[in-house]
Protein backbone atom coordinates (compact mmCIF):
# COMPACT_ATOMS: atom_id res chain seq x y z
CA UNK A 1 0.00 0.00 0.00
CA UNK A 2 1.40 3.41 -1.26
CA UNK A 3 0.38 6.81 -0.76
CA UNK A 4 1.28 9.46 -3.05
CA UNK A 5 0.86 13.21 -3.50
CA UNK A 6 0.67 15.90 -5.82
CA UNK A 7 -0.87 12.43 -8.13
CA UNK A 8 -2.66 14.31 -10.53
CA UNK A 9 0.37 15.33 -12.82
CA UNK A 10 3.75 15.08 -13.56
CA UNK A 11 6.41 13.19 -11.71
CA UNK A 12 3.48 12.35 -8.79
CA UNK A 13 1.06 11.05 -11.82
CA UNK A 14 4.17 8.97 -13.12
CA UNK A 15 5.04 7.42 -9.61
CA UNK A 16 1.12 6.24 -9.47
CA UNK A 17 1.03 4.71 -12.55
CA UNK A 18 4.61 2.94 -12.23
CA UNK A 19 3.05 1.67 -8.63
CA UNK A 20 0.06 0.31 -10.29
CA UNK A 21 1.79 -1.36 -12.67
CA UNK A 22 4.11 -3.09 -10.05
CA UNK A 23 0.59 -4.31 -8.16
CA UNK A 24 0.22 -2.30 -5.84
CA UNK A 25 -2.58 -0.69 -4.36
CA UNK A 26 -2.20 3.22 -4.50
CA UNK A 27 -4.25 5.99 -2.51
CA UNK A 28 -3.63 8.76 -5.03
CA UNK A 29 -4.06 12.74 -3.69
CA UNK A 30 -4.43 15.87 -5.78
CA UNK A 31 -6.23 19.29 -6.14
CA UNK A 32 -7.51 18.02 -9.66
CA UNK A 33 -7.91 14.02 -9.67
CA UNK A 34 -9.40 14.43 -13.46
CA UNK A 35 -6.74 12.10 -15.08
CA UNK A 36 -6.12 9.58 -12.10
CA UNK A 37 -9.78 9.45 -12.39
CA UNK A 38 -9.43 8.61 -16.03
CA UNK A 39 -7.26 5.64 -15.29
CA UNK A 40 -10.16 3.75 -14.07
CA UNK A 41 -7.71 1.40 -11.98
CA UNK A 42 -9.03 -0.83 -9.80
CA UNK A 43 -6.15 -0.88 -7.32
CA UNK A 44 -5.67 3.12 -7.21
CA UNK A 45 -8.12 5.68 -4.69
CA UNK A 46 -8.29 8.67 -5.72
CA UNK A 47 -8.77 11.55 -3.33
CA UNK A 48 -9.06 15.38 -4.42
CA UNK A 49 -8.25 17.48 -1.60
CA UNK A 50 -5.33 20.08 -0.71
CA UNK A 51 -2.22 18.61 1.26
CA UNK A 52 -1.97 22.73 3.26
CA UNK A 53 -5.31 21.22 4.82
CA UNK A 54 -4.10 18.69 7.73
CA UNK A 55 -7.39 16.80 7.19
CA UNK A 56 -6.12 16.14 3.49
CA UNK A 57 -3.10 13.94 5.33
CA UNK A 58 -6.02 11.86 8.17
CA UNK A 59 -8.01 11.43 5.10
CA UNK A 60 -5.41 10.02 2.84
CA UNK A 61 -4.01 7.52 5.70
CA UNK A 62 -8.15 6.79 6.66
CA UNK A 63 -7.93 5.86 2.89
CA UNK A 64 -5.07 3.75 2.51
CA UNK A 65 -5.69 1.80 5.90
CA UNK A 66 -9.93 0.95 5.10
CA UNK A 67 -8.81 -0.47 1.50
CA UNK A 68 -5.46 -2.38 2.68
CA UNK A 69 -3.38 -4.44 4.66
CA UNK A 70 -3.86 -2.32 7.56
CA UNK A 71 -0.22 -1.17 7.09
CA UNK A 72 1.18 1.90 4.61
CA UNK A 73 4.38 0.15 2.98
CA UNK A 74 5.32 3.96 1.47
CA UNK A 75 4.62 7.43 1.05
CA UNK A 76 5.76 9.60 -1.90
CA UNK A 77 5.39 12.78 -0.92
CA UNK A 78 5.31 14.90 -3.98
CA UNK A 79 3.24 17.46 -4.34
CA UNK A 80 4.66 21.04 -4.72
CA UNK A 81 4.19 24.37 -6.75
CA UNK A 82 7.20 26.36 -8.44
CA UNK A 83 7.31 29.92 -8.68
CA UNK A 84 9.60 31.99 -9.74
CA UNK A 85 10.07 36.09 -9.12
CA UNK A 86 12.65 38.50 -7.70
CA UNK A 87 13.25 38.16 -4.25
CA UNK A 88 12.27 42.20 -3.59
CA UNK A 89 9.08 41.82 -5.73
CA UNK A 90 8.02 38.52 -3.60
CA UNK A 91 4.76 39.48 -2.16
CA UNK A 92 3.91 37.47 1.41
CA UNK A 93 1.22 36.23 -0.08
CA UNK A 94 3.28 34.06 -2.46
CA UNK A 95 5.79 33.48 -0.12
CA UNK A 96 3.66 32.07 2.13
CA UNK A 97 1.78 29.68 -0.17
CA UNK A 98 5.06 28.13 -1.68
CA UNK A 99 6.35 27.63 2.00
CA UNK A 100 2.74 25.57 2.86
CA UNK A 101 2.48 23.86 -0.06
CA UNK A 102 6.01 22.43 -0.26
CA UNK A 103 7.42 22.14 3.17
CA UNK A 104 4.31 22.34 5.41
CA UNK A 105 2.35 20.10 3.72
CA UNK A 106 5.12 17.80 3.42
CA UNK A 107 5.12 17.61 7.35
CA UNK A 108 1.76 17.25 7.60
CA UNK A 109 1.74 14.06 5.28
CA UNK A 110 4.72 12.94 6.80
CA UNK A 111 3.37 13.06 10.29
CA UNK A 112 0.38 11.30 9.61
CA UNK A 113 2.07 8.71 8.14
CA UNK A 114 4.55 8.67 10.40
CA UNK A 115 2.02 7.91 13.08
CA UNK A 116 0.87 4.45 11.49
CA UNK A 117 4.61 3.53 10.59
CA UNK A 118 5.64 4.30 13.83
CA UNK A 119 2.90 1.88 15.08
CA UNK A 120 3.76 -0.79 12.21
CA UNK A 121 7.89 -0.44 13.36
CA UNK A 122 8.72 0.37 9.33
CA UNK A 123 8.07 1.87 6.35
CA UNK A 124 9.94 3.93 3.47
CA UNK A 125 9.26 7.96 2.94
CA UNK A 126 10.21 9.87 -0.02
CA UNK A 127 10.34 13.79 -0.18
CA UNK A 128 10.49 15.22 -3.35
CA UNK A 129 12.55 17.62 -2.89
CA UNK A 130 14.99 19.34 -5.92
CA UNK A 131 18.32 20.99 -6.73
CA UNK A 132 17.15 24.20 -5.38
CA UNK A 133 16.79 22.29 -2.28
CA UNK A 134 20.77 22.10 -2.10
CA UNK A 135 21.77 25.61 -3.85
CA UNK A 136 19.76 28.49 -4.71
CA UNK A 137 18.74 29.47 -8.50
CA UNK A 138 18.01 33.04 -9.50
CA UNK A 139 14.55 34.43 -8.76
CA UNK A 140 13.67 31.11 -6.54
CA UNK A 141 13.29 32.79 -2.98
CA UNK A 142 10.24 30.94 -1.48
CA UNK A 143 10.90 28.31 -3.78
CA UNK A 144 14.92 27.99 -2.72
CA UNK A 145 13.63 27.95 0.88
CA UNK A 146 11.21 25.40 0.90
CA UNK A 147 13.30 23.18 -0.84
CA UNK A 148 15.96 23.41 1.60
CA UNK A 149 13.81 22.84 3.94
CA UNK A 150 12.32 19.56 2.88
CA UNK A 151 15.84 18.36 2.77
CA UNK A 152 15.92 19.35 6.46
CA UNK A 153 12.91 17.82 6.93
CA UNK A 154 14.11 14.62 5.21
CA UNK A 155 17.17 14.69 7.50
CA UNK A 156 16.13 15.25 10.75
CA UNK A 157 13.29 12.50 10.21
CA UNK A 158 15.66 9.92 9.05
CA UNK A 159 17.71 10.27 11.90
CA UNK A 160 14.69 10.25 14.34
CA UNK A 161 12.86 7.59 13.06
CA UNK A 162 15.38 4.99 12.15
CA UNK A 163 15.00 3.62 15.35
CA UNK A 164 11.55 2.56 14.08
CA UNK A 165 12.73 0.97 10.97
CA UNK A 166 11.41 4.08 9.03
CA UNK A 167 13.47 4.98 6.08
CA UNK A 168 13.27 8.82 4.62
CA UNK A 169 15.04 9.96 1.79
CA UNK A 170 14.43 12.57 -0.87
CA UNK A 171 14.13 12.76 -4.38
CA UNK A 172 16.18 15.83 -5.99
CA UNK A 173 15.31 15.84 -9.40
CA UNK A 174 16.86 19.10 -11.58
CA UNK A 175 15.12 20.39 -14.72
CA UNK A 176 12.47 17.65 -15.57
CA UNK A 177 9.60 17.53 -17.89
CA UNK A 178 6.85 18.50 -16.36
CA UNK A 179 3.42 20.60 -16.82
CA UNK A 180 6.17 22.85 -14.30
CA UNK A 181 8.82 22.98 -16.80
CA UNK A 182 6.80 23.06 -20.03
CA UNK A 183 5.03 26.59 -18.81
CA UNK A 184 8.54 27.74 -18.59
CA UNK A 185 9.68 26.51 -21.86
CA UNK A 186 6.71 28.28 -23.64
CA UNK A 187 6.71 31.31 -21.83
CA UNK A 188 10.42 31.82 -22.12
CA UNK A 189 12.14 29.74 -24.73
CA UNK A 190 15.21 30.77 -24.78
CA UNK A 191 16.47 30.32 -21.08
CA UNK A 192 14.62 27.18 -21.22
CA UNK A 193 17.60 25.93 -24.23
CA UNK A 194 19.97 27.88 -22.11
CA UNK A 195 19.14 25.64 -18.92
CA UNK A 196 18.89 22.50 -20.85
CA UNK A 197 22.47 23.12 -22.40
CA UNK A 198 24.19 23.26 -18.70
CA UNK A 199 23.11 19.55 -18.46
CA UNK A 200 26.37 17.82 -19.13
CA UNK A 201 23.84 14.54 -19.68
CA UNK A 202 22.91 14.91 -23.18
CA UNK A 203 22.16 18.46 -22.69
CA UNK A 204 18.69 17.90 -22.09
CA UNK A 205 15.96 18.07 -19.53
CA UNK A 206 15.35 14.68 -17.43
CA UNK A 207 12.20 12.57 -17.97
CA UNK A 208 9.30 11.74 -15.70
CA UNK A 209 10.39 8.11 -15.89
CA UNK A 210 14.03 8.63 -15.21
CA UNK A 211 12.79 10.34 -11.76
CA UNK A 212 10.00 7.45 -11.52
CA UNK A 213 12.92 4.92 -11.54
CA UNK A 214 14.94 6.60 -8.69
CA UNK A 215 11.40 7.53 -6.30
CA UNK A 216 10.70 3.85 -6.77
CA UNK A 217 13.96 1.91 -6.06
CA UNK A 218 14.27 4.46 -2.76
CA UNK A 219 10.95 3.68 -1.91
CA UNK A 220 11.84 -0.04 -2.12
CA UNK A 221 13.41 -3.32 -0.23
CA UNK A 222 15.99 -2.98 -2.48
CA UNK A 223 17.34 0.40 -1.15
CA UNK A 224 17.01 -1.33 3.03
CA UNK A 225 20.03 0.49 4.26
CA UNK A 226 19.32 3.54 3.04
CA UNK A 227 18.41 6.87 4.62
CA UNK A 228 18.94 10.36 4.56
CA UNK A 229 19.86 10.21 1.42
CA UNK A 230 18.77 13.42 -0.88
CA UNK A 231 19.14 11.46 -4.56
CA UNK A 232 20.08 14.31 -7.08
CA UNK A 233 18.88 13.24 -10.51
CA UNK A 234 20.00 16.03 -12.59
CA UNK A 235 21.93 14.44 -15.42
CA UNK A 236 25.31 15.58 -13.84
CA UNK A 237 23.90 19.02 -13.75
CA UNK A 238 25.14 19.50 -9.63
CA UNK A 239 28.49 17.96 -10.57
CA UNK A 240 29.51 21.12 -13.03
CA UNK A 241 32.01 23.62 -11.34
CA UNK A 242 29.89 27.11 -11.42
CA UNK A 243 31.12 29.17 -14.28
CA UNK A 244 31.78 26.44 -16.95
CA UNK A 245 29.42 25.20 -19.37
CA UNK A 246 29.66 20.98 -20.43
CA UNK A 247 30.86 20.54 -24.46
CA UNK A 248 27.22 20.11 -26.35
CA UNK A 249 26.33 16.45 -26.85
CA UNK A 250 27.87 14.33 -29.95
CA UNK A 251 25.84 12.73 -32.55
CA UNK A 252 26.88 9.20 -33.07
N1 LIG B 1 9.69 19.32 -12.96
C1 LIG B 1 10.85 19.68 -12.47
O1 LIG B 1 11.76 20.11 -13.20
C2 LIG B 1 11.10 19.57 -10.99
C3 LIG B 1 12.40 19.80 -10.54
C4 LIG B 1 12.67 19.71 -9.18
C5 LIG B 1 11.66 19.37 -8.29
N2 LIG B 1 10.40 19.16 -8.75
C6 LIG B 1 9.39 18.83 -7.74
O2 LIG B 1 8.69 17.67 -8.15
C7 LIG B 1 7.38 17.67 -7.57
C8 LIG B 1 6.37 17.39 -8.66
O3 LIG B 1 6.46 18.43 -9.62
P1 LIG B 1 6.01 18.24 -11.14
O4 LIG B 1 7.12 18.75 -11.98
O5 LIG B 1 5.48 16.89 -11.35
O6 LIG B 1 4.87 19.35 -11.20
P2 LIG B 1 3.39 19.30 -11.79
O7 LIG B 1 2.92 20.71 -11.69
O8 LIG B 1 3.36 18.61 -13.10
O9 LIG B 1 2.61 18.39 -10.72
C9 LIG B 1 2.42 18.80 -9.40
C10 LIG B 1 1.10 18.26 -8.89
O10 LIG B 1 0.94 18.69 -7.53
C11 LIG B 1 -0.40 19.09 -7.36
N3 LIG B 1 -0.53 20.07 -6.28
C12 LIG B 1 -0.04 21.33 -6.26
N4 LIG B 1 -0.41 21.94 -5.13
C13 LIG B 1 -1.15 21.05 -4.42
C14 LIG B 1 -1.84 21.10 -3.19
N5 LIG B 1 -1.84 22.23 -2.44
N6 LIG B 1 -2.51 20.01 -2.76
C15 LIG B 1 -2.53 18.88 -3.51
N7 LIG B 1 -1.91 18.78 -4.70
C16 LIG B 1 -1.24 19.86 -5.15
C17 LIG B 1 -0.79 19.73 -8.69
O11 LIG B 1 -2.20 19.79 -8.85
C18 LIG B 1 -0.10 18.80 -9.68
O12 LIG B 1 -0.95 17.74 -10.08
C19 LIG B 1 7.21 19.04 -6.90
O13 LIG B 1 7.44 18.92 -5.51
C20 LIG B 1 8.30 19.87 -7.55
O14 LIG B 1 8.72 20.95 -6.75
C21 LIG B 1 10.09 19.24 -10.07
Amino acid sequence: MAIVTGAGAGLGLGMTVRLLDEGAHVVAGDLDTSRLDRLRHPNLISLPGDVTDPTTADALVSAALDIGTGRIDALFNNAGIALFAPAEELENAQWDRVIAVNLSACWYVASAVGRVMIAQRGGAILNTASGAGLAAVTDGLAYVASKHGVVGLTRSLAVDWGRYGIRVNALAPGFTSTGMTESFREQAPDLYAARASRVPLGGRAGTIDEQVAMALFLNSDEASYTTGLIAVVDGGTHALSAGYSPRPPVAL
